[in-house]
């Protein structure tokens, strides 16, 4: 089947479905939000030519007071975007590690939506800031939506979710100067040292990439895939990206700051709307149990990368972005990507980041969009049936259908298949706040400036690394001087020397 289709097209099966009414069709004048034909839209009515307004007036207390509502709370990260729709294409058969129904037949395609954002900063900042770039996908699979909600760095700044707000906050202003504070983005940093492996990425060159489309995308987070007959397989999700890497040097990111500050949102739908569609390549990476317990490292810790010559990459498939949002508040801000949203044969591991962000996304869904926000269209998945009900705008409300299970009168049944594909699984241990001193922050780290960086590269990192720590305290700089020794002893004699210390 052919899973190509506009969002109109969408919304027009929902109609025919009977699943959504068909009123708010377009009239062909000029109406209030109550549908009223308008009878002046250059004048509000008042008293005499020059005198007061009335409280009467329903056409301008309409328009005013929807628009004292237009703006809804920006995403609490991540809140500059861009995105479009496209298709997943497989090309490649993995029906041995996951039964997911997208994955079923080499040639299958499914619908995507795709939002890239970057993270730390406001709504209204600069597309080419030094920064990690987001990444998520949303496929609209027949068995739900699947969101794979990535980054452009494989690896991120900390591994236990408590730490997260905590995390955010020193990143962003401080809460007396409203201003970005090398003070308190080091300190931070330094007193939690696994921050160091994504932080050199975040200081190369790849923490300017040139846009979206010449970029990777990573899950970061490791999943657990389940096949056919219930096995398990730990799981990475790569996507690189077919048009090859291009970044920034930090002069021309800094440029581009203050001439184009929308650089990669216009980059994205100049490209779309010429026809030259964005493609990546999707991979897995795959561990078993047992390797998981053999590993030298630990494969849930997100702060660390699968070394590939261990864990090659798979094949999985590609996918292309061919259509811009027709409208960008009601396809891309209303988007809401969660990892949460998994469909039968993809589940979480026990990776506790991941397991933090299972709770941390609908939640703040809830609040930014509300209680009915799978009901906005961009959201919502290709089939629902359930006992859920009721709430603010629910859009939705699922007619006169039975509202409680079980019930002796819908004769619904759970799916046979999704019952599989959740088999039992144990878990043991003793319940406690575990900060493991043992683990190993710096090996990774040390590899990535030796060994994937070239010497261009390493030059690059010392200039961006003095730039940043240079504003710090001193004691701050030699905690970081510290934290860089850790990594290799000429990053941090190099860094030394360009801080002039
Ligand atoms: C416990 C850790 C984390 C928490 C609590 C957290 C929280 C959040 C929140 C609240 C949002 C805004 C969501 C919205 O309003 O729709 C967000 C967005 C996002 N997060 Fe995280 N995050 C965490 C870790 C991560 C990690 C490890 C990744 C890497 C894969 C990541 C990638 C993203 C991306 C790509 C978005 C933007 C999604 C979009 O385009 O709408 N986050 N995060
Ligand atoms: C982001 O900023 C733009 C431009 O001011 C605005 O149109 C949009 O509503 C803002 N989005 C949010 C969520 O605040
Ligand atoms: C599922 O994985 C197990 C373990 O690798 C394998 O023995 C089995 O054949 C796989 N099942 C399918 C349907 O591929
Ligand atoms: C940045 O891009 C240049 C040019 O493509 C490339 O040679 C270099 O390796 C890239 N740097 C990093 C850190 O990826
Ligand atoms: C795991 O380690 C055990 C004991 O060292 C060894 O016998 C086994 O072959 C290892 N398994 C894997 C998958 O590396
Ligand atoms: C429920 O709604 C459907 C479609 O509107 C209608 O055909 C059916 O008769 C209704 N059933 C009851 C019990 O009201
Ligand atoms: C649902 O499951 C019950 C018990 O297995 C079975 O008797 C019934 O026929 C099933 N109903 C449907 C609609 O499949
Ligand atoms: C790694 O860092 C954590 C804190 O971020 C610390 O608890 C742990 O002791 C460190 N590991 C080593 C081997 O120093
Ligand atoms: C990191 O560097 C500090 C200061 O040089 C040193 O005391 C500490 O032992 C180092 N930690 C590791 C894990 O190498």
């Amino acid at each position: 089947m052919k899973m190509k289709f506009t969002m109109l097209e969408f919304v027009a099966v929902l109609l025919l479905a009977g699943v959504i009414s068909s009123y708010g069709q377009q009239a062909n004048y000029i109406t209030t939000g109550f549908g009223a034909p308008v009878s002046y839209k250059d004048a509000s009515l008042t008293v005499g030519r020059r005198g007061q307004l009335l409280l009467e007036d329903t056409e301008f207390i309409d328009e005013m007071a929807h628009f004292d509502r237009e703006r809804i709370p920006e995403r609490n990260g991540h809140a500059k975007g861009a995105g479009a729709f496209g298709y997943f294409e497989v090309t490649n058969d993995i029906t041995r590690y996951s039964a997911a129904s997208l994955f079923e037949r080499v040639g299958k395609r499914t619908r995507i939506a795709v939002r890239f954002s970057t993270t730390g900063a406001e709504n209204g900042s600069t597309d080419t800031r030094r920064d990690m770039r987001g990444f998520a996908i949303k496929f609209y699979t027949d068995e739900g939506n699947w969101d794979l909600v990535g980054l452009h760095f494989p690896v991120f700044l900390i591994r236990d979710p408590i730490l997260l707000p905590s995390m955010v906050h020193a990143q962003r202003r401080n809460p007396i100067t409203f201003l970005r504070d090398a003070n308190q983005q080091w300190d931070f940093i330094t007193l939690r040292p696994e921050s160091i492996h994504m932080a050199l990425y975040m200081f190369s060159d790849k923490g300017t990439p040139d846009g979206y489309r010449y970029m990777d995308g990573f899950g970061v987070n490791t999943f657990k895939l389940i096949n056919a007959t219930g096995h398990h397989i730990y799981c990475k999700f790569n996507y690189l990206t077919d048009q090859g890497l291009r970044n920034l040097t930090a002069a021309r990111a800094r440029q581009l700051e203050a001439q184009d500050p929308d650089y990669a949102i216009r980059d994205l739908y100049n490209a779309i709307a010429s026809n030259n569609y964005p493609s990546w390549t999707l991979y897995i990476q795959v561990m078993t149990d047992e390797q998981a317990r053999n590993s030298s490292f630990n494969p849930f810790d997100d702060t660390k990368v699968w070394p590939e010559d261990i864990y090659p990459l798979i094949q999985v498939g590609r996918f292309t972005l061919n259509e811009n949002p027709t409208n960008y508040f009601q396809d891309v801000e209303q988007m809401a990507l969660s990892p949460s949203n998994m469909v039968p044969g993809i589940k979480p591991s026990p990776d506790r980041m991941l397991q933090g962000r299972l709770f941390a996304y609908p939640d703040t869904q809830r609040y930014r969009l509300g209680p009915n926000f799978l009901q906005i269209p961009v959201n919502c998945p290709l089939n629902v049936r359930n006992y859920q009900r009721d709430g603010a705008m629910s859009y939705n409300n699922q007619g006169n259908n039975t509202v409680y299970h079980p019930n002796s009168v819908d004769s619904l049944n759970v799916s046979q298949r999704a019952a599989a594909l959740n088999p039992p699984y144990s878990v043991s241990g003793d319940v406690y706040r575990y900060d493991d001193g043992s683990e190993d922050n710096f090996s990774q780290a040390t590899n990535f400036y030796l060994n994937v960086l070239d010497e261009a590269g390493r030059v690059s990192l010392v200039e961006n690394l003095v730039r940043a720590v240079s504003p710090a305290a001193a004691t701050y700089q030699q905690r970081a001087l510290d934290l860089f020794g850790n990594v290799s002893a000429d990053l941090r004699a190099r860094v030394q020397a360009g801080l002039g210390l």
